[in-house]
This record gives structure tokens, sequence and C-alpha cells, in this order.
């Protein structure tokens, strides 16, 4: 089975091609960081209007790489969370194909949809994936969270941010730095050259598995007030002590987990895994404690449409589906623990969802 997944939720318009058991035969992503880096941030209008004027010429390039309109089975499209107006874009336009075509249509969970990159085999990538079940670090630009990951349709939340995500924190901190949008991969360039002893940060929350990211930021914030923004070396130093303060709490909480539910395999997904930092901390945390650590490609990192895809096809083949009335949803349901079980599901019921979404 080859699934079209279609992605809009955030500020990458992305469209691919997948089959049932992860192979990847296109997967085309545009990003919006242009368009957004002005103001430091994603406008959810401009959003909706880029995704609006690159979802035609995307899902085009996705299909023609993926072997042509028909060696598509199905269509699986990011129903949210995530702005809503840029959902819609992909969830129209997924709708308008699949029912065109006769193909079965799926709403697929984003965090979910992450939450399975590290099944993709991409050309000329070693695939490197978990049995289940799994622990999962999610740390992305909206949500930061660890799961206990069954199956497709079973994944429990264990922990989550209470404030800012990963992500975020990193975007935010470099835009106090005036570094620009998105500030993730420009703080992890800057770190790598950078002590991440230097200046002494805090470390929030260490006592839960929740997370809390909204100190360090008032924290960084402060020292600038104080010093200003520095510059060459100091810069760099400061860029690494965050960054530093940051994955510490990540690997420290996702290990935790691991230990905690006895489990032996940590999977780290999101835009923030793409981190060299991240990645490096991890995998020496995971070896001292005799953990097995995956770490998708950061291709698979940061969002795009194979993962949708993916994870649609996992959906499909056990037997969920969505209906032509399905909306997009503004916030993640599983604010509460346990609660993420609705979404493997094709999505959370209307009624356990709050705002415009519904
Ligand atoms: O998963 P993603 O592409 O989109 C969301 O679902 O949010 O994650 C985007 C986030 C942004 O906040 C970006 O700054 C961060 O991932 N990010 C990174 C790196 N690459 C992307 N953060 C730290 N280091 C990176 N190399
Ligand atoms: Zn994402």
């Amino acid at each position: 089975m080859r699934v079209l997944g279609i992605e809009t939720s955030c500020d990458e318009t992305g469209a691919a091609v997948v089959d049932d058991e992860g192979r990847v035969y296109s997967d085309v992503v545009a990003s919006q960081f242009e368009l957004h880096g002005p103001y430091g941030g994603v406008v959810p209008e401009i959003a909706s209007r880029a995704h609006l004027e690159r979802i035609g010429p995307v899902v085009a390039r996705a299909v023609e790489e993926g072997g042509g309109l028909e060696a598509i089975d199905a269509v699986a499209v990011t129903q949210g969370p995530g702005l809503v107006g840029a959902l819609l874009v992909g969830l129209s336009f997924g709708k308008a194909l699949a029912w065109g075509r006769g193909l079965p249509f799926v709403g697929v969970d984003h965090l979910v949809a992450h939450l399975f990159a590290p099944f993709l085999q991409r050309k000329g990538l070693e695939k490197q994936a978990p049995e289940l079940p799994f622990i999962a670090l999610l740390a992305s630009g909206g949500h930061t969270a660890i799961y206990e990951v069954w199956g497709i349709e079973r994944i429990d939340l264990l922990g989550q941010t209470r404030d800012d995500a990963a992500g975020e924190a990193f975007d935010k901190a470099a835009k106090l730095l005036g570094l620009g949008y998105p500030g993730g991969p420009v703080i992890d360039r800057l770190a790598a050259q950078g002590d991440p002893l230097r200046f002494e940060l805090p470390r929030p929350m260490m006592a839960s598995l929740d997370f809390s990211f909204s100190g360090l930021k008032s924290a960084l914030a402060r020292h600038v007030e104080a010093h200003g923004v520095p510059e060459g070396k100091e810069l760099c130093d400061l860029c690494a002590s965050f960054q530093e303060a940051v994955v510490e709490v990540l690997v420290e909480k996702a290990t935790r987990a691991c230990r905690l539910r006895r489990m032996r395999r940590l999977v780290l997904v999101g835009g923030v895994a793409a981190n060299r930092g991240l990645r490096a901390h991890a995998k020496r945390r995971a070896e001292a404690l005799g953990i097995e650590l995956f770490v998708p490609p950061p291709v698979s990192c940061t969002d795009n449409g194979a993962m949708v895809a993916y994870a649609g096809a996992l959906l499909l083949k056990a037997g969920k589906s969505s209906g032509w009335d399905v909306a997009p949803y503004p916030r993640a349901p599983g604010t509460r623990r346990g609660k993420i079980r609705a979404l493997a599901l094709g999505g959370p019921k209307k009624s356990t969802l709050g705002g415009e979404g519904g």
C-alpha cells in the first residue's frame, strides 16, 4: 500500500509517498523560514497563504516522484494539532484529492506522526527502528513530551511541558540574541564552538517527568538585560550554555522515564532531535545506562509529509479511516495523562476538543 501524506500544520508544506513498510518513495518539503524570519516566529496568516500557494506544486512533485497518481492507494493528512488555517489547507486539498480519486482518507495526529518517524526507510540512509514498545521523547517547536509507545493504537503520555516547548525555548532564545528564526539550528551551530560551562543557567523542574522551560528563558533574558547581547566567542559560549541546559533536562527525563517504566529502548523525535548537542549527549547517557537509542536522521526529525504518510498507513492497516467531515484541531487533546490514546484512533472526538478547532 502506497500512501500520499500531506503536512501543513505549521510553517512547512510537506508531501510524500511512503508504503506501509516505511519505504519513502518521495518526500518534498517547502519551508517558509524566509517569510517568518523577519517576525522572529510563525505568523499564522502568512503561513496559511504560503501553504495555499505551495500545496499544489509540492503535492504534484511528491506524486510524480512517488510513481504517479495511479500508484497511490490512500491519502493521509495532518489533522492537528497546529495552526487551524494552515491545517485547513492540507486537509481540504487531501480530502478533495482522495474524494476525486475514490481513495481511502485518514486524518493523522501530528504528534503521533513524529513518534513513528524512526520507521521511515529513506534511500541511502540506514534505518534504525526500535522494536515495540519504546519510550519516546518528542521535542518540537510546539510540543515537548515523553510517551510510552506500544503501537499506533496505544500511546501513553508520561510527561509534558507545562509552559514552553523545547523548540520554542530555542526560538525565543535566538530571538532574544538577535539570531533570527528558526532559532534551533543557529544556536546548534554556534554552540558547537562554545563552552557550555561558561554561564550557569537553571535546569528547571528536575524532580518531575514534566518540563518547564520558561524559567530558563527568563534567566537568559535577565542575563542579556544585565550584560547586553554578547558577540563572538562569548555569544558562542552563551548559546552552548543555553543548549546544554535544555539538552541536560531532556536527556535526564527521557532516560529516567526508561528506568521508571523498565524500558530499554529510547527514541528521540521532533525538530529538536536534529540538535547535535542533544544527539551526542543522549548517545553518551544511553550507552552508560545500557539503553538502546534510536534517533532518526534530521530530515525525519523536522516536519515532513513522510511521517504523516507512514502513520496514515499504520492507521489504515489497523482499520481506521476518516470521514469527509473531519475538522482540524488546534491543540493536542492529550493534555491529560492517558488521553493521547484517543489521538491514535484517527483524531479525537469533537467533545474532547476545546476552542475553534472542534
Ligand atoms: O518538529 P518541528 O519541525 O515542527 C513542530 O512540530 O514544531 O520542530 C521545529 C522546532 C523549531 O523550534 C526549531 O527551532 C527546532 O525544532 N529545531 C532545532 C534544530 N532544528 C530544528 N532545535 C535545536 N537544534 C536544531 N538543530
Ligand atoms: Zn512537528
